[in-house]
């Protein structure tokens, strides 16, 4: 059973059109890093969430989708709008664990992770998927960094406590070097990717329901945290952004 707070959280995000930031511009952005990728691209979507980046792969290139996440209603809404689209042939979503996958993968032209590499570690991330990817395959993930050295006290408080591995985008990329793969590109998040399909809807479900959950406290509070979070990026957005790293096989 999950804890409450754990219940409101999934009622925000499987209520959303994505789980973190992004944009299909985004998307096509870092596609194009990924310069003589085969005709049809194998390639494996990691942390796939309810899978908008997903189905922008399979818009993009006429290669094989396979999408990997562990929460499975997120995989059954991605299921189902494979199957609205007529996309099984190509997009194959499953429950499953990025650093286990159900079979080991092999060859891949290209490995995505939008806002999900964190979970296992940028290093680690970076080494247990190398080898899956064939010579020249390309890694595209999104990963948070500080843009700037002088955060404000409150807002370094804040990552310190929820996410203390937050560096800069040198960092990650002399850990790419260190890993086996060159940098084909890297780039900002625009703010607009964190605004349009991420945290003004996520603003909207936390109106919604607060609403539902009036007389629960515990609900409240965790609509709160989630909230909190909103308005920090929009007081600090210019300390902090995702960064999307575009690295081959070396
Ligand atoms: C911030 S969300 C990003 C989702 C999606 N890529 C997007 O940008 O909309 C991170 C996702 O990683 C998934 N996740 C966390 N740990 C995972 C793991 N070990 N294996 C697979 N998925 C995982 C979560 O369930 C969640 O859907």
């Amino acid at each position: 059973m999950s804890e409450p707070h754990e219940q409101v959280f999934f009622e925000v995000f499987e209520a959303l059109p994505r789980q973190g930031p992004g944009s299909r511009e985004c998307t096509a952005r870092a596609l194009a890093l990924c310069r003589g990728l085969p005709a049809r691209p194998a390639i494996l979507d990691l942390g796939c969430g309810a899978g908008a980046q997903t189905l922008d792969l399979a818009s993009l290139t006429d290669g094989t989708v396979d999408a990997l996440d562990t929460h499975a209603p997120f995989i059954a809404r991605l299921a189902r709008e494979v199957a609205a689209r007529g996309l099984q042939e190509r997009v194959r979503p499953a429950v499953g664990d990025m650093a286990r996958p159900p079979c080991v993968p092999h060859g891949l032209d290209l490995i995505w992770c939008e806002g999900a590499a964190y979970f296992l570690g940028i290093e680690n991330a970076l080494r247990t998927w190398r080898p899956w990817l064939r010579p020249g395959g390309f890694l595209a993930f999104t990963e948070v960094v500080w843009l700037r050295a002088d955060p404000p006290g409150e807002l370094r408080a804040f990552w310190t406590k929820e996410y203390p591995q937050i560096t800069d985008a040198a960092t990650h990329l002399a850990t790419a070097a260190r890993c086996g793969y060159q940098v084909a590109g890297h780039f900002t998040l625009p703010a607009s990717a964190w605004w349009t399909d991420f945290y003004t809807p996520m603003e909207a479900r936390v109106r919604e329901l607060r609403l539902a959950h009036a007389a629960d406290a515990r609900a409240t509070t965790a609509l709160d945290a989630i909230q909190a979070e909103i308005d920090l990026h929009r007081r600090f957005g210019a300390w902090y952004s995702y960064e999307f790293f575009v690295l081959r096989a070396a």
